[in-house]
């Protein structure tokens, strides 16, 4: 499996704080049947600011390099957890190798746990225009893509794609998120499922007990289209293989209360 979201690289942000815990959450996943891991610091977020964001590639190289030496058949790979901020353009035209996913043209977005700022489509439209194809991290941890998943099959009707945390099938972030992820699966809106691993204790950098889960919902194939065929397209910077078309959430109330009525 490929695990696209973790925040394995020691001391950049709230994830890994040593590079022996990076190794322990490396060894974690390698049990867990993950051959590749996507770094994905956060990147303009609060205080994840960085100077020169070299460092990043630095902090990589140096934990490869460490799981050789360790024998652990993990590899880490170039990415970033980008924050929704005013100057992403600017910051992607500058940076572009350090914040989109192993060099190609897909790139997390983040927004914060709130919000979804009005004008979500128009960025995402420039982000296109410069051939950037974004993956929409957790929605299901947004209150407003939880109460609008109206606004998440839009974005991904623009060609926006979705990444969904193992937690949120496990009920780690709660009843709620566990719903949401639930309903978003229903609707084929779903693309990736990764870790967002931040540690060794609470957020694992594990995929396959959601993967169980997902495939009592979904079957099989699909389950592994979102940790295996789909995350190797990313790395591999083509078209996804899985790209089910997504149900309108909106026609399907129609169609439930057409035949329900009293849901009117
Ligand atoms: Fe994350």
């Amino acid at each position: 499996m490929i695990d696209l979201h973790c925040h394995i690289l020691p001391g950049l942000d709230d994830g890994a704080q040593s590079l022996d815990e990076a190794v322990e959450m490396a060894r974690i996943a390698e049990k867990d049947g993950i051959e590749k891991i996507v770094a994905t610091p956060h990147l303009f977020r609060n205080n994840y600011v960085h100077e020169d964001l070299s460092i990043i590639e630095e902090k990589r190289k140096e934990l490869n390099k460490t799981l050789k030496v360790n024998n652990i058949r993990v590899e880490i790979l170039n990415g970033a957890e980008v924050h929704i901020s005013h100057n992403l353009i600017d910051e992607i035209r500058k940076n572009r190798d350090y914040i989109v996913l192993n060099k190609g043209a897909y790139m997390f977005v983040e927004f914060p746990s709130e919000h979804v700022f009005s004008g979500v489509q128009k960025l995402f439209f420039e982000l296109m225009r410069e051939d950037i194809i974004p993956i929409i991290a957790h929605p299901e941890r947004n209150s407003v893509f939880v109460r609008h998943p109206s606004l998440l099959y839009e974005l991904v009707q623009m060609g926006a794609t979705v990444q969904t945390n193992r937690g949120s099938f496990l009920g780690i972030y709660g009843k709620k998120t566990e719903e949401a992820v639930l309903h978003f699966l229903e609707l084929n809106l779903i693309h990736f499922i990764a870790s967002d691993g931040h540690n060794t204790r609470s957020l694992v950098p594990r995929i396959s007990e959601a993967v169980i889960r997902v495939e009592a919902e979904v079957g099989a194939e699909r389950a592994r289209a979102l940790v295996m065929d789909n995350p190797k397209a990313v790395l591999e910077d083509r078209e996804l293989p899985f790209f089910t078309e997504a149900v309108n959430p909106d026609e399907k109330k129609k169609k439930l209360s057409l035949k329900i009525p009293f849901l009117k």
